[in-house]
């Protein structure tokens, strides 16, 4: 029985569990996926675990993806230009970091059916998601990123690695074509901006990364002014998809019965 994990902090929300033990289950496979909540302390023995064969897989989340990285072996090239690993796999004892977020962003977008090209976009939040968000959106040749943090000097550190970026004051919104919440603001019931997100015009794409809950303020602010919407979901269910193919080398369907099993709420997550 292959035993596979995602670990995080927080980690109870998470769906990844829910949605890999279904598609292992479609799949016939001998296999497990479990979460964990873990402290950066616990990093080393996870590894090891892997190494030993106690564990076959890990997913990483929140706020691990760069962490992990010093206890790896070889990282894929997504994973080492954006120094952000979410799923890792392991091949001739060697640990491997993969980055299946940039993939994952990038076929979610493309199922909007949305032309990003030669677009403005407004990133809000400069935590471990956000080097995805910007690799896959340079990709994709966007005009022009710009980069708001609470704290500016994660947004600053990002610039680092990516050039042309414009660092912008919390709250500031230049104008824009596509605003993305890369915040973990909306998580809770109570989460508040205090943004005034109107802007003239429509045809804006607000793109929240947070799937659960579906709607969020962020979310609610963007259907105000009759634009386009999007949620983490389909990422979500892309990166996960990437991440099985990894591990199983099978591609698992995303279908109307995945998508409907886990947007059910149920106790089997
Ligand atoms: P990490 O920063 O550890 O990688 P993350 O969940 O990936 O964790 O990122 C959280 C993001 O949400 C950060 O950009 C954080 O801003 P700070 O860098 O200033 O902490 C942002 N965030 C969280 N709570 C927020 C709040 N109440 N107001 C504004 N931004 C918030």
């Amino acid at each position: 029985m292959k035993k596979f994990l995602v670990i995080g902090n927080p980690i109870e929300h998470s769906l990844s569990p829910k949605l890999q033990n279904y598609w292992i289950k479609k799949n016939n496979l001998q296999a497990i996926y479990g979460k964990l909540e873990a402290n950066e302390s616990d990093l080393p023995e996870l590894c090891d675990s892997l190494k030993q064969r106690k564990l076959d897989g890990l997913n990483v989340t929140i706020p691990f993806k760069k962490t992990i990285i010093p206890f790896l072996d070889i990282l894929s090239g997504n994973a080492l230009r954006t120094q952000s690993v979410n799923t890792i796999s392991i091949e001739n004892g060697k640990l491997i970091g993969h980055n299946t977020d940039i993939d994952g962003f990038e076929l979610s977008i493309k199922k909007l059916n949305y032309d990003v090209k030669n677009k403005k976009v407004i990133i809000l939040g400069a935590g471990g998601v956000v080097p995805s968000l910007i690799y896959a959106l340079k990709k994709m040749n966007v005009s022009k990123i710009y980069l708001g943090n609470r704290t500016r000097k994660k947004a600053e550190n990002l610039k680092l690695f990516f050039e042309n970026l414009e660092i912008i004051d919390w709250g500031d919104l230049p104008t824009f074509d596509i605003i993305i919440n890369a915040t973990s603001l909306g998580l809770k019931e109570d989460d508040k901006f205090g943004i005034d997100f109107a802007q003239k015009g429509n045809n804006k794409l607000f793109y929240d990364v947070i799937y659960e809950p579906f709607k969020t303020e962020f979310s609610e602010n963007g259907a105000k002014n009759g634009n386009n919407l999007a949620n983490g979901l389909n990422m979500f269910f892309y990166q996960a998809q990437k991440a099985f193919k990894i591990w199983h080398n099978i591609e698992p369907e995303i279908n109307d019965e995945v998508i409907k099993f886990i947007k059910m709420k149920d106790e089997t997550k």
